[in-house]
């Protein structure tokens, strides 16, 4: 029997249907609360909200896991492809060699942008933000595409979303070009993603960048361990963008926005900048705990602490494998790898962490990673949407697809002034 609970509001009693989801987890409905009692609920940040039901991605964050359409993230460790968890995220299942052939050619076919967009770039200054680049760019996109505005027929979806996850790689290392002065690289037919995306960053005209096999394959374990995070902020900000029915170029763009705060995607540069004082002598590991701890100050330790992760997160126990690795190969001494290491050892010790389950999440180590790659600190953030991308695109798909789903818009508490008279001008 179907499971509800019970709530007394003035002696009267109301029975509230109880949703149990494929890992056990259970929600109180309360789609019809407002018209039986009256009453909303108050949850700010939405911790104890669910906004909808999906089968793209799961995570206990009580004991660390986290599942792409069911598969531990852990097995994408050997061979890391990209493209396949793309494509696995976006349309349900691992694909076949015949459908991982058809996407990779599309994703070919989608890597050149319109040579006109070029000259955005250069209506930029060359101190922009590249995230400000990446989600005007993105938006832009919209320009070129207006085919892809309806999409209920199968084919045009995939076509659209190969076009996005293809050309955001091209637009996120023209930004980065741009910053520098330097001439854009076109992409090369002939390497795969994150290759691709290493050349056209690091390649001069006449002088291939020498992609190692191992960087390669960490670039693309880097972005699977982004690609997608459930109804995360910026993942909600896609999916509130598609409620109004705005198409998938402008949900991404909304989302790149959202992802941009320190408090989210913004936290990796954040983590390297804390490092990097430490490193300079500005401030201490220890003290920089102690500020951390401090309420009186704003100051937070950066790459830690998760809305849902109250234990480890299993992405920043990869990346750190991965940091070592990258770091191996690439005989690289790099000071704030110790730096970090000391910061966790202090925290874990540490009751103020302990009691509130605060744990390195995935973007502690990922900027080390990043710079070990050789991608400088203001290209991180972007690097993280880059992989989120299919995220986005599965999201707003699940959500286009599904015909229960409303427009997103909360309600509030109104704690203003009460109705008063206008005052004329001259009498204020
Ligand atoms: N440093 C110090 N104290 C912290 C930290 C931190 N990094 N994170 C949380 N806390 C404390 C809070 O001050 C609060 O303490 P209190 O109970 O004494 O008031 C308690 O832990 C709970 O914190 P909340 O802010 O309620 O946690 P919330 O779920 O709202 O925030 C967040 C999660 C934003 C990630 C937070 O932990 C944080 O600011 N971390 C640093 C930024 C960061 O690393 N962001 C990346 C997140 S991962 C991602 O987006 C990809």
């Amino acid at each position: 029997m179907a499971q509800t609970a019970t709530l007394t509001i003035d002696g009267k009693t109301y029975e509230l249907p109880i949703i149990v989801g494929t890992e056990g987890e259970k929600a109180i409905d309360i789609t019809k609360l407002r018209d039986q009692t009256g009453l909303i609920t108050y949850d700010p940040g939405f911790g104890n909200t669910g906004s909808c039901k999906s089968a793209i991605t799961f995570i206990d964050g009580e004991k660390g896991i986290l599942r792409y359409r069911g598969i531990p993230v852990e097995a994408f460790e050997t061979n890391p492809n990209f493209v396949e968890v793309a494509y696995l995220l976006i349309f349900g299942h691992l694909p076949n060699a015949q459908e991982k052939l058809n996407f990779s050619e599309r994703l070919t076919k989608n890597e050149l942008l319109n040579e006109s967009m070029k000259h955005h770039f250069e209506g930029f200054p060359v101190t922009a933000p590249p995230m400000a680049i990446l989600s005007a760019m993105i938006n832009t996109l919209s320009c070129y595409h207006h085919q892809f505005f309806e999409l209920e027929d199968n084919d045009a979806f995939m076509e659209m979303a190969a076009r996005l996850i293809s050309k955001i790689r091209t637009i996120a290392a023209f930004s980065y070009r741009r910053s520098l002065g330097l001439p854009f690289i076109y992409p090369d037919p002939k390497l795969r993603y994150c290759a691709n995306f290493l050349h056209m960053m690091f390649s001069l005209p006449y002088e291939q960048y020498y992609i190692e096999p191992e960087i390669e394959d960490a670039m693309n374990l880097l972005l699977i361990l982004h690609a997608d995070h459930e109804q995360n902020c910026s993942t909600s900000t896609v999916r509130i963008v598609e409620s109004s029915e705005a198409n998938c170029f402008a949900s991404c763009a909304a989302g790149v926005c959202a992802l941009w705060g320190r408090l989210h995607g913004g936290a990796n540069e954040k983590v390297l900048e804390m490092l990097e004082k430490i490193h300079q002598g500005g401030i201490t590991p220890e003290e920089c705990i102690k500020m951390a701890k401090d309420k009186n100050s704003s100051f937070r330790l950066m790459g830690f602490g998760h809305r849902v992760y109250k234990n480890y997160d299993p992405r920043a126990k990869i990346i750190k494998t991965m940091v070592d690795k990258v770091l191996t190969k690439r005989k690289i001494n790099d000071p704030l790898i110790n730096i970090a290491r000391r910061i966790e050892e202090l925290a874990l010790a540490d009751s103020y962490f302990i009691d509130r389950k605060l744990y390195p999440n995935v973007d502690f180590y990922s900027g080390i990673m990043l710079r070990a790659l050789g991608i400088p600190t203001n290209m991180f953030t972007v690097i993280f949407a880059m992989g989120r991308l299919p995220g986005w695109i599965a999201q707003w798909r699940e959500q286009h697809m599904d015909s229960s789903m409303r427009i997103a818009r909360p309600r509030q508490i109104y704690i203003g002034n009460n109705e008063m008279s206008f005052v004329p001008l001259e009498q204020r």
